[in-house]
């Protein structure tokens, strides 16, 4: 396990922490994403999406719950159950299905839902100081590259 942590005084240190991340992704991957409310989740995951190399607006899945970004090989599936306040599980929002495919699998508030069934490879913890400088840390997995099922 390998852990970094980053300093981002403003928005655009967030989206480029997760455009650094996002770089280093492989298909399957699974991404939790930590941190209070407002403290720059979604915005992490507008870099991620990014450095994974898909072009397309990122917003918050508050409502949808998932928002699925890109086709075929390279689909970012983000999800955020913070609405259903403890009560989701992944079967229930519709994630399981993702979750067997090659989609990188990033998850906001992943307090919120019951067991994944599959191993996170990254998890991201994002705080905010008393100046609201946010501190991101990043912790990695080195998995092999490897489809979930065979997990
Ligand atoms: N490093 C930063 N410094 C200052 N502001 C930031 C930083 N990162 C993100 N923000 C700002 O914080 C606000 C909330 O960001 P965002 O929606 O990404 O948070 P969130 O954690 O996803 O929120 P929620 O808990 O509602 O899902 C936005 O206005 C965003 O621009
Ligand atoms: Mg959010």
């Amino acid at each position: 396990m390998t852990t970094s942590r980053v300093r981002c005084p403003a928005a655009e240190d967030t989206i480029a922490a997760g455009f650094a991340l996002g770089k280093k992704l492989r298909p399957s991957d699974v991404v939790l994403v930590s941190g209070s409310l407002g403290s720059g989740k979604t915005t992490f995951v507008r870099g991620l999406v990014r450095g994974y190399g898909l072009d397309c607006p990122v917003t918050s899945p508050s409502f949808a719950l998932i928002h699925v970004y890109g086709t075929g090989e390279r689909q970012v599936v983000h999800v955020d159950p913070y609405r259903l306040g403890g009560a989701a599980d992944v079967e229930g929002i519709g994630l399981s299905d993702y979750l067997d495919t090659d989609a990188v699998v990033v998850i906001e508030w992943p307090e919120r839902l019951g067991p994944m069934g599959s191993p996170w490879r990254v998890s991201v913890t994002i705080a905010a100081d008393d100046r609201d400088v946010r501190h991101i840390q990043i912790r990695r997995r080195g998995m092999a590259a490897r489809s979930r099922s065979d997990l």
